[in-house]
């Protein structure tokens, strides 16, 4: 342990509690690593345990917080909400009808708009729809992406090297047949989508994945790649879906499909649509959307006791608002580039095998060399390297998952003075990992 260690007393005796009455004490399975964390308190850009540890906080809850912890604006204008119409549960609100609006005008393939509360209704919804419309049952999904946790995505996410290229179920307790339906692809594979479609004629009924290959850190799709699946779901007659519950308002207001000039036929949206707050949305072509049993004659259901409350609505309004107004992805993409760099100076000072990945907001360090197309590439990452790496983080007050191929997240509320210190610990954890640096700093 290095001598700046965190004492966590307090911490570790309430986990000891909550795991008495929960099951490994949290309530969400990648919360569950070591060292065990109780947070009492979030401000910004950092957390505080319950032993009164701050940590610069890179984790962000998986991605939702764009613009930091408990933002001024976004919560007032929620507990604005708490007096108005909070659940009428019938008919409509304005709040509804003004989220939905904000998101037609900005994700580009948002013909019409359906509002829920996580990003795992979004998806379910998304194939259950592309199923109704085709009449087919088959999904394509993408080795290395995570769609949340129903029967027909959860699978083939960070998966075993002896799994990879066969079906690697990402629980027990799946339908089989369910599972059955599903082809896995290799991402930025155009080869192998083609192949799965001429395996299966007529019979997928969506491809669905996450454009920025983000739930196993930072795969970004090859020149051409997006297109190519533009083009091959068109010509065989199935649902393109691009599931940005992470891309979606972290990188552009209007998802990483106002990027990349690519419109899917429909869209899930989730995280930081709302900071922090649960809220999540379905949008795309009118013609797949007006299926939906919310209108008259639709014929896929669609329901949810939460859907379109207004402490959710009231957080995205305000988090739209905000990063429609101030230069948030501006800053993002600054202090991303800048981290970047920093972090990539670093390590080859020190004569560590890494490549830092990243767009905009989000980065990482794999311990390997690159390129990175696919998942298959990440089998070379050294995991055991990997989370030394982010303990040592930690313990020097830098929160990182410490999980295998997670993802880092900065938000708007992170300053130049977080890098710098970031910088700062970064250096400090290799020079205890690997001693002096093999090179000079450059001056
Ligand atoms: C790309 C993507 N889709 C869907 C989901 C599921 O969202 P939720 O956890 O809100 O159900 C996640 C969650 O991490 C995600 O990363």
């Amino acid at each position: 342990m290095p001598s700046n260690s965190k004492l966590r007393t307090e911490s570790h005796r309430l986990y000891e509690k909550a795991c008495e009455v929960m099951p490994g004490g949290v309530n969400s399975a990648h919360r569950n690593f070591v060292p065990h964390l109780v947070i009492r308190e979030t401000h910004g850009a950092t957390i505080v345990d319950a032993d009164g540890n701050e940590y610069i906080d890179y984790q962000a809850a998986f991605g939702p917080l764009i613009l930091g912890h408990n933002h001024p604006e976004v919560n007032r204008r929620v507990a604005e909400a708490l007096s108005g119409a909070l659940l009428p549960g019938a008919g409509t609100t304005e709040l509804e009808i003004a989220v939905a609006e904000k998101i037609h005008r900005h994700i580009p393939s948002a013909e019409k708009v359906l509002l829920c509360s996580t990003g795992s209704e979004a998806t379910y919804h998304a194939l259950r729809v592309s199923r109704a419309v085709t009449g087919r049952k088959r999904i394509i999904k993408f080795q290395g992406c995570y769609h949340g946790f129903h029967d027909s995505v959860l699978c083939n996410i960070i998966s075993p090297a002896d799994k990879v290229g066969k079906i690697d179920p990402g629980s027990a307790g799946i339908l089989p047949e369910t599972l059955d339906q599903t082809l896995v692809c290799r991402f930025n594979d155009l080869d192998d989508v083609e192949r799965a479609m001429q395996a299966h004629p007529g019979e997928v009924a969506a491809i669905i994945l996450e454009p920025i290959a983000h739930n196993i850190g930072c795969v970004l799709p090859k020149l051409g790649f997006l297109e190519g699946l533009r083009q091959i779901a068109t010509r065989h007659g199935c649902v393109l879906i691009f599931d940005e519950v992470i891309t979606g308002f972290r990188h552009h207001l209007g998802g990483y499909q106002a990027i990349c000039g690519v419109t899917p036929d429909l869209t899930t949206l989730g995280k930081a649509i709302a900071n922090g707050f649960p809220m999540a949305a379905i949008c795309g072509k009118a013609q797949l959307m007006d299926h939906f049993k919310t209108r008259s004659g639709g014929d896929t259901f669609f329901a949810g006791t939460f859907n379109g409350n207004a402490v959710g609505c009231a957080a995205a309004l305000a988090t739209m608002d905000i990063l429609e107004r101030e230069p948030v992805h501006q800053h993002l993409f600054r202090l991303g580039e800048r981290l970047r760099a920093g972090l990539q100076e670093i390590h080859q000072r020190f004569g560590v095998r890494a490549t830092v990945e990243g767009f905009g907001s989000v980065f990482l360090t794999y311990f390997m060399d690159g390129p990175i197309e696919s998942y298959t590439d990440l089998l070379r990452n050294d995991e055991a390297h990997f989370l030394e790496y982010r303990r040592g983080l930690l313990e020097r007050g830098i929160f990182k998952l410490p999980v295998n191929l997670k993802r880092s997240h900065i938000s708007y509320a992170h300053t130049d003075a977080h890098i710098d210190r970031t910088l700062e610990a970064c250096e400090d954890v290799l020079k205890q990992m690997h001693g002096a640096p093999v090179r000079a700093a450059k001056t």
